[in-house]
């Protein structure tokens, strides 16, 4: 069967400034009514990224195709406007001395009746019927920010494309704007390029995530295998506090505190790191000096010392000085649970749970 067309393809994108590539080589298919979310730290090229395909930065070289039309590339450059794309960008800013309703008429062409019928079809669709003869400044934060929305998808895009659109919003608005608006984009059928330095908003919003880090994707998928078999340690820290846990691979297998683990595929001897999220340690007490009994999904317990515990409401992040190498690690565990500094405590770690590299030695 012919694969379907992306909505947007790019191929080998790469823009460097003053010499330095600061986007490099990214390709990237998102489908129609598809979101896909760049995400990584701040400076790694992701809004330089976005403005390639907006059409408002120019490309060193690369190619970039919206429904397999090129826009740019084969000696071929589309203006934006020519794009259908839709921009939505951290400081959406609405036109102050326009009413809601013409704020969100402003790029729809057609007759008076029809574009009027779209106005009030999309502020329904984003909960602000009623409001199209208010002026932005009676409005609060979030109302304008659907309102932006609102105007953004007016034209029927093809293409979104969101660089950091809720990062103006507190934190409690925030959900409910973001749930709405996937809501609608995905009721409009828009493919969908969000970009977000932070891992919990992609996780949210994204259909397919791609994890980028100077300059490169490092790794794509949904939101369930980025978070769950990151490609490298930098990978899982992005999306939470990690424990490393050293060891030495011999004949396949590391020898650890906490059990042996299976490491293949790791040179004889070379240095290994398993990484454990601070979720999937599980602690239990102390019965006189002895933990819990091993087992096959929890390995064997190791003791440590409770060196700092905080209460975060619904969990509560626990540290420990471990008794075979004074070295830290920490626990989430439920927030009813809260033990004093100086307790002693068994850790195991969720061997299903761990990710193994080889430790490479800092650069
Ligand atoms: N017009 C420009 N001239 C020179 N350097 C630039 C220009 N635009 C971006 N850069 C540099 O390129 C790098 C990537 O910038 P970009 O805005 O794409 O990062 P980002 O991933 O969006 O970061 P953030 O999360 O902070 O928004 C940065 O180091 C930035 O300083
Ligand atoms: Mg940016």
């Amino acid at each position: 069967m012919p694969q379907p067309v992306p909505r947007l393809e790019i191929r080998a994108l790469t823009r460097s400034f003053g010499g330095r590539p600061v986007v490099n080589n990214v390709s990237l298919t998102i489908a129609p009514g598809q979101v896909t979310c760049l995400l990584g730290p701040s400076g790694c090229g992701k809004s330089t990224t976005l403005r390639m395909i907006a059409g408002v930065e120019t490309p060193d070289s690369g190619e970039i195709l919206i429904d397999g039309v090129p826009v740019f590339g084969a000696g071929r450059t589309l203006p934006p406007e020519a794009r259908g794309v839709g921009l939505m960008f951290q400081d959406f800013a609405l036109f102050p001395h326009l009413t809601v309703a013409r704020n969100v008429a402003f790029g729809l062409q057609g007759d008076r009746d029809s574009r009027m019928k779209r106005v009030s079809e999309l502020l329904e669709k984003v909960n602000l019927s009623g409001y199209g003869d208010k002026h932005p400044h009676q409005l609060s934060g979030g109302e304008q920010q659907r309102v932006a929305l609102a105007r953004a998808l007016a034209p029927r895009p093809r293409l979104m494309l969101m660089d950091e659109p809720f990062s103006g919003l507190d934190n409690r608005l925030r959900d409910g704007i973001r749930d709405t608006t996937l809501e609608v984009l995905k009721e409009e059928g828009a493919a969908v390029l969000l970009v977000t330095h932070e891992p919990d908003e992609a996780l949210r919003m994204a259909d397919e995530i791609a994890l980028m880090r100077g300059g490169h994707i490092v790794q794509r998928g949904s939101p369930y295998n980025v978070y769950n078999s990151p490609v490298d340690k930098a990978a899982a820290a992005f999306f939470s506090d990690i424990n490393v846990i050293p060891g030495v691979s011999r004949g396949a297998l590391t020898l650890t505190p906490f059990g042996d683990f299976l490491t293949p595929g790791h040179a004889d001897g070379g240095a290994v790191e398993i990484i454990i999220r601070p979720q999937h340690i599980k602690i239990d007490f102390d019965r006189a000096g002895r933990g819990p009994n091993p087992t096959p999904m929890d390995g064997t317990p190791a003791r440590g010392t409770v060196t700092r515990a905080r209460f975060l409401g619904r969990e509560s992040l626990v540290e420990f000085s471990m008794d075979y190498d004074k070295s830290t690690l920490t626990a989430a565990v439920p927030g009813v649970f809260l033990p004093k500094p100086g307790t002693v405590l068994w850790l195991m770690i969720r061997r299903d749970r761990c990710f193994v590299f080889p430790a490479h030695p800092r650069g």
